[in-house]
């Protein structure tokens, strides 16, 4: 099917796909926030339709997009795709963002109206149950890894979005996060730094973290400045509970001091002297890199 052919729907018109056009400001572009679904049609019927509508239902309560429209609507776009594009099996995607914002912020604007996109795409004949004649797959296997790449700077950013949002919620600027073993590993969008009787101290690089380019410089700033001790190793989380003070970084906030973690102080529950000392040395020497 030429491209030019394929009649698409967004946010309530039709038209050439060539035409359909969003914000690069969509939050499904920047963050990956967004739910969609594929349903599969043969000969013009529609396969589990009201279960896949379910599905995308369940999935937009749980990420909190609210969207105005029913079974009945999805149906309605369905059928009017199906018209418009009459090929003989098609799949039919859905596709809703939490749409476009003015700027870029991890948790959710309150204002904005989802983007609503669907297409159809030609899909194979559906199968028979005959030995001779259906299609045979050869497969491999690895460990399910999704989720767990946190060291690739992706704009699947949902995850963290989700975490966000959960401080947001409880009044709060950031999420620190910890793996099944109960150690530290970052917080939604920066990584995290303690300090404990003068040492300063932050997870290792590994597939848990994002590796920070201000991690990297102020690890490296503290290291050749010399005065304070630097590790990196694992920290659990009871280790940040008793730290003395609590370190947010990140290329937008640089390093930000946590003074309340849980409801609980962190340390006296003051901005803390080596926070004071880390700045002032990171200030001094951010513009030699
Ligand atoms: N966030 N960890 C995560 C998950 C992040 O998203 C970020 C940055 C960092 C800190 O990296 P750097 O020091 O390179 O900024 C760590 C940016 C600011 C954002 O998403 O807005």
């Amino acid at each position: 099917m030429a491209i030019d052919n394929n009649i698409v729907f967004l946010n309530g018109e039709f038209g050439p796909m060539s035409e359909a056009k969003i914000s690069p400001m969509d939050r499904g572009f920047l963050f990956g926030d967004g739910i969609y679904e594929v349903v599969p049609s043969y000969n013009g019927q529609l396969v589990g339709f009201g279960l896949h509508i379910e599905r995308m239902q369940n999935g937009l309560n749980a990420i909190g997009i609210k969207l105005d429209m029913d079974l009945d609507d999805w149906r309605d776009i369905a059928i009017k795709l199906l018209e418009k594009n009459s090929i003989a099996n098609l799949g039919l995607y859905f596709h809703v963002s939490r749409g476009a914002d003015v700027k870029r912020f991890h948790a959710y604007p309150e204002d904005i109206q989802p983007t609503v996109f669907a297409y159809t795409f030609e899909i194979p004949a559906a199968p028979k149950a005959d030995k001779q004649s259906v299609k045979q797959y050869r497969v491999t296997s690895t460990e399910d890894l999704r989720w767990k790449r946190c060291q690739i700077k992706s704009t699947s950013l949902l995850g963290n979005v989700m975490h966000f949002q959960q401080g947001h919620d409880a009044g709060v600027q950031e999420t620190i996060l910890y793996n099944q073993r109960n150690e530290l590993t970052e917080a939604s969008a920066c990584n995290v730094f303690i300090v404990k009787n003068g040492t300063v101290i932050t997870p290792p690089l590994d597939n848990q973290l994002l590796p920070g380019i201000t991690r990297h410089m102020l690890l490296d700033i503290l290291r050749k400045e010399g005065s304070l001790q630097v590790e990196e190793r694992v920290i659990s989380m009871s280790e940040v509970r008793s730290a003395d003070e609590l370190w947010l970084t990140s290329s937008s906030k640089e390093i930000a001091p946590v003074v309340e973690l849980d409801g609980k102080p962190v340390g006296t529950g003051q901005v803390g002297d080596i926070w004071q000392l880390a700045q002032t040395f990171y200030s001094a020497h951010k513009h030699n890199y």
